[in-house]
């Protein structure tokens, strides 16, 4: 790819920058923040990792969009991030001005652009971007998915004393509380992994999946989790560019699968060069289904919050 734009000069954005040049996932890589100096300053030192890590990728930081213009992909992450005690939609109101504002700027200056959204809360402000620029599903994806199974996927290896490379394991809904883990779907190397660990255990780890992100912000305590969300967009932003048609848990506009229709939601994708190649629809279980309804509500109602103007097309 000849250039991606991270929105967002933050941790999270920041850290998705140096991680694109060291993979050599475009050419250039601009990343932009409202904030003087930041980008200029973190682009730069990136840049200056180049020759040591050996990486081409040419990194650029900007506090306006001029140097953005055409770019293939654009991540989104700017916004604020979660501090001790809020979920990610007291978020809501703040960072659906934000988003907004960087949607219609990349609208105009990237019309061809994949937006990855990153901001919280997920599954709303990727609904909010694609609303806003027109952009067709195909175009407008967020990530959620492939960060929860990581967790997932993590605490069971630790569980088990297993390589995480040999867990497989989807989890579909909202990113938040409500998301649904599908127990039936977890394997390591093949094996379910309802035949190596009982079933109070698992609940345990499913609940600590869906709690993961509150877990890194109560250490933190000044701000929320950055280096696996990065490393997560990362994985799609490079399905993405190398055309590997990976199926990943992303969020999506769902468009009568699953039952659901107009809300963005995680589910299975597959994902090439022209971003959303397919949405994928598995079996549920009756308490699966009854979860993932249950997920689809909480994110319309965050939607509902947001007022009919705040998704009014970009210069309409
Ligand atoms: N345009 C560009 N950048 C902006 C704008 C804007 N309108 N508004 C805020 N920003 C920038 C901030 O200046 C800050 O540098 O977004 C950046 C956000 O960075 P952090 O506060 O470090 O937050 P981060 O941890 O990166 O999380 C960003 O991703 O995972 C989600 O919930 C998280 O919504 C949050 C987002």
């Amino acid at each position: 790819m000849e250039k991606i734009t991270v929105v967002g000069a933050g941790h999270v954005g920041a850290t998705c920058a140096q991680l694109l040049g060291l993979k050599e996932l475009a050419r250039e890589i601009v990343l932009v923040d409202i904030v003087e100096g930041i980008p200029q300053g973190k682009a730069l030192d990136q840049w200056e990792s180049a020759p040591i890590e050996g990486f081409d990728s040419r990194v650029i930081g900007a506090n306006d969009y001029g140097s953005t213009d055409g770019s293939e992909l654009v991540v989104v992450t700017a916004g604020v991030a979660r501090k001790p005690g809020m979920s990610r939609d007291d978020l809501l109101l703040t960072n659906a001005n934000i988003v907004r504002g960087v949607t219609e700027e990349i609208v105009g200056r990237s019309p061809d652009a994949i937006i990855v959204m990153v901001t919280n809360p997920l599954d709303a402000m990727a609904y909010l971007a694609m609303k806003v620029s027109g952009f067709p599903r195909e175009r407008v994806i967020g990530m959620a998915g492939v960060l929860d199974t990581a967790r997932y996927r993590s605490f069971i290896a630790m569980e088990l004393d297993v390589s995480v490379e040999d867990l497989q394991a989807l989890v579909l809904g909202g990113h938040g509380d409500t998301m649904v883990p599908l127990v039936s779907y977890t394997t390591v190397s093949g094996i379910p992994l309802t035949q190596l660990l009982n079933r109070k255990r698992i609940d345990e780890l499913v609940q600590r999946t869906r709690d993961g992100g509150a877990e890194i912000v109560r250490y933190l305590k000044t701000g929320s989790a950055y280096y696996a969300p990065a490393a997560a967009v990362v994985q799609m932003v490079e399905s993405i560019v190398r055309d590997k048609k990976r199926i990943l848990p992303c969020s999506a506009c769902l468009q009568g699968e699953y039952g659901l229709d107009g809300i963005f939601l995680g589910v299975p994708c597959k994902l090439g060069a022209s971003g959303l190649l397919e949405i994928l629809e598995v079996e549920l279980t009756a308490e699966e289904r009854a979860a993932l309804e249950k997920s689809a509500q909480a994110v319309r109602d965050s939607v509902a919050v947001l007022g009919a103007e705040t998704f009014a097309r970009a210069g309409a």
